[in-house]
């Protein structure tokens, strides 16, 4: 049995308050700990989205009565809101900023709004960008112009890891994300066929796109430059998925850890680069307290499929459905409590604590 420290996802999509039919904080924090991750930073393109004081306080609340698992939740930039943004900085995981398109209604065309956010959001609490391509570049040249931290999220492009890679040498002050999906899942050859094929383009919908193998060995070349892996978990149901309108998002809490497990199995990385980028580093560039007592059972050899079925999140679906896998986690301790073991989510509605408090 592998002992692990509790894994931090800093990039989820709980979905409540306003989408409770595809996952909450209680599903979300099960699938969690299910996946040997004891904290999550809450994004906040929810219906309302949490951009203030009272739409914080609404996610809050439910995180309070609900989580099981450690949290923190993210305020959105939004056109106007910069001043209460930063006056609520010390309560929330930090800002997320929306530069490109996204599901939700949080987003930032033009750069004389984001200018208001990177002069008054203090620099010890972190802003994420959502950015792709030359955006992502715009959001670099702001850190390195406002001379303040940004993190990327969810990396997926060959010229975006090497930007951020120039950018680091460079002493610009920015860490990126990368999610499983975008390591594990290149873009399928397209078109898709007619019929069949249409279902199976709603379920590869996920914005980043996934990319093409060349990005995909890009990131693997580059493991020294990605500080975090963050699942992006966001849950949309079958139903959604699969309609003629697909929003785009994957679950993935509950295969973050095998899916990396099985890749340490194939030595494609090491024991200490997971606890590195699912720790050690979030826990540094997100400011987290340590969870004392807590940690993860993993039983190395375990050899199995992934299965929906098996899962916690109320979505009903994983894009890695029938993957052989090696490693599993057997049982979670978190501050002292068991939280997960043999299947079973343990820890209660309301254990879960906000780390900003
Ligand atoms: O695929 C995505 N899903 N990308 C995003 O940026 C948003 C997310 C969601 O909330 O569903
Ligand atoms: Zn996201």
């Amino acid at each position: 049995m592998l002992k692990l420290p509790g894994l931090i996802d800093p990039h989820v999509h709980v979905r409540e308050p306003g989408q409770t039919h595809k996952e909450d904080w209680d599903t979300v924090t099960q699938a969690a700990l299910a996946g040997g991750v004891t904290m999550i930073l809450a994004m906040p393109n929810t219906k309302p989205p949490i951009f203030n004081a009272s739409t914080l306080d609404l996610a809050l609340d439910s995180a309070k009565r609900k989580a099981r698992c450690d949290y923190a939740q993210f305020l959105g930039a939004g056109p106007d809101n910069a001043d209460a943004a930063a006056a609520l900085a010390p309560r929330a995981a930090g800002l997320k900023m929306y530069l490109d398109s996204t599901f939700g209604e949080l987003r930032l065309d033009d750069m004389t709004l984001w200018m208001p956010h990177f002069q008054k959001f203090p620099k010890d609490y972190p802003i994420v960008l959502h950015s792709e391509s030359r955006t992502m570049a715009a959001g670099i040249l702001f850190a390195a112009l406002y001379d303040r931290p940004v993190h990327i999220a969810h990396v997926s492009l060959k010229e975006e890891i090497l930007l951020i890679k120039a950018a680091k040498e460079r002493g610009v002050k920015v860490t990126c994300e990368v999610c499983p999906h975008h390591l594990f899942l290149p873009s399928p050859p397209s078109p898709l066929p007619p019929g069949e094929g249409r279902r199976g383009e709603g379920r590869l919908t996920v914005r980043p796109r996934l990319a093409t193998q060349q990005d995909v060995d890009a990131l693997w070349d580059n493991l020294d430059v990605i500080d975090c892996f963050a699942t992006d978990h966001a849950p949309h149901t079958l139903a959604e998925k699969d309609s003629d309108n697909p929003p785009p998002g994957f679950p993935g809490l509950e295969t973050l850890l095998p899916l990396l497990l099985t890749a340490v199995a194939l030595r494609r990385l090491t024991l200490d680069d997971l606890i590195q980028k699912c720790v050690i580093n979030p826990r540094k560039i997100f400011n987290l307290p340590e969870q004392p007592e807590t940690w993860v059972e993993v039983d190395e050899t375990a050899e199995y499929e992934i299965r929906a079925a098996d899962q916690f999140t109320r979505c009903g679906w994983t894009p890695f459905e029938g993957w052989k896998i090696k490693g599993k986690v057997r049982k979670v301790v978190l501050r002292g409590r068991t939280a997960f073991e043999d299947g079973k989510v343990l820890a209660e509605q309301g254990y879960g604590r906000n780390v900003r408090l």
